[in-house]
């Protein structure tokens, strides 16, 4: 059991310098996917090389991850795959991000850490300011994808992001992936895992209206 970073700590308040889009990917102009609490990325690097028609960028707060991550991305000569190191909240209200919610189509939260402890709960990824924060900035149209083996954190995530009234639930029945920034249906490390060993998967999209 790795111990959780705790986002609200002061070592995240600065932020690194976050490039234009013309320095991240090889076609700024593609459409954008966001992975928030990317890890070692192994899930954008698997996106990245099969559907090269999106861009994929991806924020971890583990430095040391995104390090390995962009390292790998260079030898490989990956073109529209980049990474940032940070508290995701922290560097998408920063002003040097403004221009990425031009491009952005959408978002996943894969498996977030839960914390479990109610007193914790401040440190989770998905907050109300958070989430008000993206319905102002997300184009019409974009989508944000919450998944996770954790009920409660489920629960607490969907209440979140419902009760914003810019985020409508799509039914996943009617959503066709194929058009998606993951059309072959690509499973993050921690998806892996969950499957194994036969675990619930709890889920929803959501579009900005
Ligand atoms: C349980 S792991 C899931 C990793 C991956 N998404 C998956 O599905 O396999 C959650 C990840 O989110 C990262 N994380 C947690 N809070 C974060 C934050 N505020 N900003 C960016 N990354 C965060 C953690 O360091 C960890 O790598």
């Amino acid at each position: 059991m790795r111990q959780h970073v705790n986002p609200l700590s002061s070592n995240f308040n600065q932020i690194e310098r976050i490039p234009s889009l013309i320095e991240m990917f090889g076609d700024s102009k593609l459409n954008l996917h966001l992975d928030i609490g990317c890890a070692a990325g192994e899930f954008l690097f698997d996106l990245a090389l099969v559907n090269t028609s999106w861009n994929y960028l991806g924020i971890e707060i583990r430095e040391r991850l995104v390090k390995n991550a962009k390292l790998k991305v260079v030898e490989r000569e990956i073109k529209n795959l980049y990474f940032i190191f940070g508290n995701a909240s922290n560097i998408l209200n920063d002003v040097q991000s403004k221009f990425i919610f031009k491009n952005i189509k959408s978002i996943s939260f894969n498996f977030p850490d839960p914390w479990f402890k109610k007193r914790h709960y401040k440190r989770r990824v998905i907050q109300p300011e958070f989430i008000k924060f993206l319905a102002n900035s997300l184009q019409k149209g974009a989508l944000i994808f919450i998944k996770t083996d954790v009920k409660d954190l489920f629960d607490y995530m969907d209440y979140t992001i419902s009760r914003n009234f810019y985020f409508k639930t799509i039914d996943k029945t009617d959503f066709n992936y194929s058009e998606s920034f993951n059309p072959y249906e690509v499973k993050t490390n921690r998806e892996k895992y969950v499957i194994n060993n036969q675990l619930n998967i709890f889920e929803r999209i959501y579009i900005k209206i």
